[in-house]
């Protein structure tokens, strides 16, 4: 009898392995290793620019723990919402391969995660590594919601640069002294603009340039001849900025977590949602640098804080009261400067460059004012011309559903999305310099839920336009589930006849910044199946709906289909 038993025991674990091995994760390239993490969203006292106040972060940490992993590994991240606000947590740059149920945007992949629930992200970095970031991705939360993930290339991969002495996380951000879910509510609620941040940060540090932060600074002690890799991460929330070193150069080799031709310059710019990998060599004489981060504005007639973030970089044998030396940042509306290290970055992993496409979508991007609608304009029609602030692609501002766009997708759930977002805009003009005063004088933008389907495997390429609708602006705009090859970029309105391409080596990005009054051109291939956020990564534009939502469909057999939602998947 006891045999029976164990034998039938032994059938069962065969059996219930066959099925995991048949059923299971597909077969990509696996890592090592499934790495674990305890995220617990928490709101904590933090004392900054003479201010007491409380603020949500994870893990009681500002910046939050960083993950890390290398390249194949698994991560499992519990995240315990134990703040009063919602909360989801997004995975910026993870490519999110057959998990798009992971990704985290809210409203698109997931309901957020209520105050006292908790939900478990799990992914694998598929052929993925170098420096990303995670965030809160559900109202403004992120402004201190936010840390690092970096993954490591597999063991016994070197990199393709000298192995630096020592390597340093550097997360630009900006805080306001207003509570920031409040401020969000406010700012849409004015139907004007946002007030600047209170000051910008450097991993959480504003520097001796703001009030009562002369001992808030951060600091790097460095050693004379040693390079040094700087992992870079824009994670601001409105604001583009610069970043340079006080009398040092910086070689870029990657961005957006992708290996660069190394590029060497004097500064570089960062969109919010940017990651860009640098080496510094200790090369100067024994003393204290300054590591700025300034302001890159380049709309017009918007307020923006203009002090900038300091931190250190002090040689090892420097007096510690010594007087730092000065960064020189460019002016904040140097296009130029932006353009110059644009062009530095070329691709060295370029083989996938898609040489033709099967559908090529053409996209504006930019601001609008609506009329007032409301009864009480005084309060809440404080854009320009007494109307309210939107912004839009294809002048379609993007309203997010109450239930998830994947959820109701995937369910077959109707009456949450139309799948008639338009491939081109509904009329074409002079974009960058039609309007407002010029035709056509309408400045509004309509309302909708629109999303865009593609097949699985469609070659894809978006032309990004900017326009000029109440103020050119470089917006930083960011794909969720996908790279995509920069293949150009340009000033004014695109032109198909002019307009030169890249396909040797453009680099490969998750977040570009469309030029000012100017556009680019992007390509992947949708071989990635789920629901994909594309959107401004200033949260004001994103809250006034410069985005829209792609839908792939899955492809053929288990490779190719997105598997079911996990159980936990929070509930709206
Ligand atoms: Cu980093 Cu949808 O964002």
């Amino acid at each position: 009898m006891a045999n029976l038993v164990i034998s039938l025991m032994l059938w069962l674990c065969l059996i219930s392995y066959a099925y995991i091995a048949i059923h299971a994760a597909p077969e990509w390239p696996r890592g090592r290793s499934t790495r674990f993490y305890d995220f617990k969203i928490q709101t904590m006292t933090v004392n900054k620019l003479c201010n007491s106040k409380q603020i949500v972060t994870v893990n009681n940490m500002f910046p939050g723990p960083v993950a890390y992993a290398q390249e194949g590994d698994r991560l499992i991240v519990k995240v315990t919402n134990e703040s009063p606000y919602n909360a989801t947590i997004h995975w910026h740059g993870v490519r999110q391969i057959l998990s798009c149920w992971f990704d985290g945007p809210s409203y698109i992949t997931q309901c957020p995660i209520q105050a006292g629930q908790s939900f478990t992200y799990e992914f694998t970095m598929v052929r993925q590594k170098g420096t990303f970031f995670w965030h809160a991705h559900v109202s403004w939360l992120r402004a201190t919601v936010y840390g690092a993930l970096v993954v490591y290339p597999k063991p016994g991969v070197p990199y393709p640069f000298k192995y630096p002495y020592e390597e340093h996380i550097v997360i630009l951000g900006e805080y306001w002294l207003q509570d920031i879910v409040q401020l969000e509510r406010q700012v849409l609620a004015s139907g004007g603009g946002p007030p600047p941040a209170s000051a910008y940060t450097i991993n959480g540090h504003p520097g001796p340039n703001y009030n009562c932060s002369a001992n808030d600074v951060y600091k790097i002690d460095v050693a004379p001849g040693k390079t040094y890799l700087l992992r870079l991460i824009n994670a601001g929330l409105n604001m583009e900025n610069f970043f340079a070193i006080a009398n040092h150069k910086l070689t870029i080799v990657e961005a957006d977590a992708e290996y660069t031709e190394p590029f060497t310059t004097d500064r570089v710019m960062l969109g919010p949602g940017q990651t860009m990998n640098v080496l510094v060599t200790a090369d100067q004489t024994i003393g204290k640098y300054s590591m700025a981060m300034g302001p890159y504005m380049s709309a017009q007639n918007v307020p923006f804080q203009n002090i900038s973030a300091i931190a250190y970089f002090q040689y090892v044998g420097a007096l510690p009261n010594s007087l730092s030396l000065p960064a020189r940042l460019p002016s904040f509306n140097d296009n130029l400067a932006v353009k110059t290290v644009m062009d530095g970055l070329r691709g060295l992993n370029t083989s996938n460059v898609p040489k033709e496409i099967d559908t090529n979508l053409f996209l504006t991007i930019g601001m609008n004012v609506n009329k007032c609608r409301s009864k009480t304009p005084q309060q809440n029609c404080q854009g320009l011309n007494n109307g309210t602030m939107a912004a839009s692609m294809n002048n379609i501002s993007f309203i997010k559903p109450t239930v998830s766009v994947l959820e109701a997708y995937y369910k077959g759930i109707e009456g949450y999305f139309t799948d008639n977002f338009p491939g081109a805009p509904f009329r074409f003009y002079d974009f960058v310099n039609g309007a407002p005063n010029n035709a056509p004088n309408d400045t509004n933008s309509m309302n909708g839920t629109r999303v865009k389907v593609l097949e699985y495997g469609t070659r894809v390429q978006l032309i990004l336009q900017d326009t000029g609708t109440v103020t050119t602006e470089n917006h930083p705009i960011h794909l969720h589930g996908y790279s995509f090859y920069v293949v150009g970029y340009g000033a004014g309105n695109y032109n198909p006849q002019t307009a030169s391409l890249n396909l040797v080596d453009p680099p490969y990005m998750n977040t570009i910044g469309v030029p000012v009054g100017g556009w680019a051109a992007i390509r992947f291939v949708a071989d990635n199946p789920g629901v994909w956020f594309m959107h401004c990564h200033f949260d004001i534009h994103q809250s006034w709906g410069l985005g829209t939502v792609f839908i792939v469909k899955n492809g053929k057999g288990h490779l190719e289909t997105l598997p079911h939602p996990p159980a936990d998947l929070p509930r709206c």
